[in-house]
Order: structure tokens, then C-alpha cells, then sequence
């Protein structure tokens, strides 16, 4: 049996998490940057640990009612599993309870299982940021949730 714990990130998960960074995503967030998350008021970091181990996280930042996620991502052998579902519904919740208004994020125009993943979840596309990314250069797509 599988057990899904969700956590506010503590030091003890940086170096996991960049390691999961580092699996994912091209453009990675080092220890340093994923650290600094911990000193900084606006953050609210929720780690998904799979029988002890880091298996993924979400990361947003929020101001004045606006929760902006920044990060989001699951190691590869933790998918499909429904852990992106419960970081995301545990991330809401705290922000509405915080009197959160709308949650925003981009996702690249080729990433269909976020995309369907942040669909699932109630965000709507709402626009699109042009070459937001690179290695390689894609557009971004916006998303919105409103509670
Ligand atoms: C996107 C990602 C976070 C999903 O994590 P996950 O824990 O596997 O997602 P879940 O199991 O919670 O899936 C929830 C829903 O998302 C959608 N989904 C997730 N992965 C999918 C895939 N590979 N193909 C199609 N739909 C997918 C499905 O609707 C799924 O619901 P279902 O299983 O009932 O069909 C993960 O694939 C990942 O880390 N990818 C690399 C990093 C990344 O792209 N992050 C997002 C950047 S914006």
C-alpha cells in the first residue's frame, strides 16, 4: 500500500527536491534557489512523501490574494499515482483559507499531461505568453483558477 503523505517543505527535502528538478525540467532550480524558498514570507511549498521518500512537489508564491505556482513535479517512477492532484487540492485549500482569490500559472504549449492535469483541477486557459521558454523555446499557455 502506497501512503501519500503532504508536507510544508522543511530543509530536510532540498536536496531531493533538486533532484527531482533536475529529472524534470531542463531549465532545473538548484539547492540554493529551492532553499531560499524557506526565508521568503510569500511562499507556500508542499512536499508529497511516498512511504518516506520525496516523490514530487508543488511550489507558489503568495501576494495579496494572487497564488502564482511556480513549480510543479513528481519524480517519474511516483506517476499517475494522483499525487500531482492532492499537491495541487492541498496548495487551494491552505491559499483559500489564507482569502486567496485566483491561482495563475504557465505550462508549456506541448505539455499535454499538465495541461489536462491543471483542466482536471478546474484552472481554465486563459491566455498565452509568447517564447516564455527556453532550451528549448515554446510558448507558454496561462491558466487561472478562481475560487
Ligand atoms: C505533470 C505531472 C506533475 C503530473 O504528476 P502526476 O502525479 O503523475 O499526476 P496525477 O497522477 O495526479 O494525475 C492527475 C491527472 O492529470 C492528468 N495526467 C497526468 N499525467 C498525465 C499523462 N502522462 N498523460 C495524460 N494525462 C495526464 C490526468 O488527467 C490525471 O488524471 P487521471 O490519472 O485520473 O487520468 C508529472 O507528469 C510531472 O512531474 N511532469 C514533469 C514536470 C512537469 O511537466 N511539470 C509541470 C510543469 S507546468
Amino acid at each position: 500500500m502506497m501512503n501519500t503523505e503532504i508536507k510544508r517543505m522543511d530543509s530536510s527535502h532540498i536536496k531531493a527536491l533538486s533532484e527531482i528538478e533536475k529529472e524534470c525540467f531542463s531549465t532545473p532550480w538548484s539547492e540554493n534557489a529551492l532553499g531560499d524558498e524557506l526565508n521568503n514570507g510569500f511562499s507556500r511549498f508542499f512536499v508529497a512523501e511516498c512511504n518516506g521518500a520525496v516523490a514530487g512537489y508543488i511550489g507558489a508564491h503568495s501576494i495579496l490574494g494572487e497564488v502564482y505556482i511556480t513549480n510543479v513535479a513528481v519524480s517519474e517512477a511516483f506517476r499517475r499515482k494522483g499525487i500531482a492532484e492532492k499537491l495541487i487540492k492541498t496548495l487551494v485549500e491552505f491559499c483559500e483559507n489564507e482569502g486567496m482569490e485566483f491561482v495563475t500559472l504557465e505550462v508549456r504549449r506541448s505539455n499535454k499531461a499538465a495541461k489536462k492535469l491543471y483542466a482536471k483541477m478546474g484552472f481554465r486557459e486563459v491566455g498565452e505568453r509568447k517564447d516564455f521558454y527556453e532550451n528549448p523555446r515554446e510558448d507558454a499557455i496561462l491558466m487561472t483558477y478562481k475560487r
